[in-house]
């Protein structure tokens, strides 16, 4: 199979992960006998940089012609601690979610047998967890009208759904819940706000047409409880973008560590594929950052993006041989792990391949 596959770094860990993401890639191409070629681009801080714009039209056209992109992180804690800043990198990643019209982000919180010990839930409660969340990604309160008001003592952000955004949200995450175990959770605040009550309106409806799947309702703040007293209850889970956000990075800690957690966003077009971590300043540049997240992407987009199913599996059982031998880096390293089996990002890379 050829495909052409735009690898866009971004800023911080995003290098240094995506390197690896890239390695794996070639492998499996290598491997499997198929032809992937590469091109790279710039987003976020180095973007603004580079050319004073967090997305270039140069990076749109070039997501827009590829195959597939396999994307780092954005943000630099120079914006982090200025909110004057009128240029941020993450507008770059906002802007390219909507122009790819990436609506849907798939998120699976997996935890891999071997890191039951290193999460600091209790491994009674951990094992057997697999949930896979979908997160709204192209509305809500990140993308409605935002400002100031009264001389600038005021703040707000709007939230706003329409009905045809939830409703292909919710059909993408009943889809998969056919495929799963027929188990779905919607999270709204519908007791609350109304973008959540029309949210739940339509999930009710979408749901007739898939009378074979269970449906459950909960509101967030009761998820966010949930997910750590009884993260086994849940399969596929479907929420608005910020709930999906915040979510999320808790579950990571299902996972064992954020540098465990892959996402796929998918849409109209080309399919963005990323580790759910930011670009983690407090890393960059040790070396140390976990490439897994990275590497479990890549399986996402030979999966999704290319229908190659065995050729992801191959990778995700690399990353569990892995494990197994008790390689881990520092993020998923717990007391029983002897020092020469902490790896940094390539060395850790180096394993998988
Ligand atoms: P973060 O996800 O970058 O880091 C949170 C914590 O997890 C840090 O302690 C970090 O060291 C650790 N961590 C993250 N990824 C790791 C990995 N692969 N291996 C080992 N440890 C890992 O979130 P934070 O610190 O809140 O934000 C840092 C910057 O990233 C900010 O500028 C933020 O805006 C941006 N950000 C970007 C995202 C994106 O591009 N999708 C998502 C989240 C944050
Ligand atoms: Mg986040």
């Amino acid at each position: 199979m050829k495909k052409h596959i735009l690898i866009v770094p971004g800023d911080g860990i995003g290098q240094e992960v995506t390197a690896v993401g890239k390695k794996v890639l070639d492998k499996i191409a290598a491997k499997f006998g198929h032809e992937f070629t590469y091109d790279s681009a710039l987003i976020g801080h180095v973007a603004i940089e580079a050319t004073g714009n967090p997305l270039p039209e140069e990076t749109l056209q070039k997501m827009k012609s590829s195959d597939a992109v396999l994307f780092g992180a954005v943000g630099h804690p120079k914006y982090d601690n200025d909110p004057t800043a009128k240029v941020r990198p993450e507008q770059g990643l906002l802007k390219m979610r909507k122009e790819l019209g990436l609506y849907a982000n798939l998120r699976p919180i997996k935890l891999f047998d071997e890191l039951l010990s290193a999460s600091s839930i209790k491994p009674e409660i951990l094992k057997g967890a697999d949930i896979l969340f979908f997160r709204e990604l192209t509305g809500d309160i990140y993308f409605g009208e935002k400002g100031r008001k009264n001389n600038g003592d005021t703040a707000f952000d709007m939230a706003e759904y329409s009905r045809y955004e939830v409703e292909r949200i919710a059909r993408k995450a009943f889809e998969a819940a056919m495929t799963r175990k027929k188990k779905l959770c919607s999270v709204d605040k519908a007791n609350v706000l109304e973008t959540s009550r029309l949210w739940r309106e339509v999930v009710q409806k979408v749901a007739l047409e898939y009378p074979e799947v269970e449906v459950e309702h909960q509101f967030v703040d009761a998820t966010a409880m949930l997910l750590i007293k009884d993260p086994c209850r849940f399969d596929v889970v479907v929420t608005a973008n910020l709930f999906g956000d915040i979510l999320t990075d808790e579950a990571s800690q299902i996972a064992g560590s954020m540098g465990m957690l892959a996402s796929a966003s998918i849409g109209d077009g080309t399919g963005v594929y990323e580790p759910i971590h930011g670009s983690a300043h407090d890393i960059t540049g040790k070396g140390v950052a976990n490439p897994l997240a990275s590497i479990l992407s890549a399986a996402l987009l030979l999966d999704i993006s290319f229908g190659l199913k065995a050729e992801s599996d191959a990778l995700i059982n690399a990353v569990d041989k892995v494990l197994k031998a008790g390689f881990r880096t520092r993020d998923i390293a717990d007391s029983q792990t002897a020092s020469n089996m902490v790896l940094g990002t390539e060395a850790m890379g180096e394993q998988v391949l």
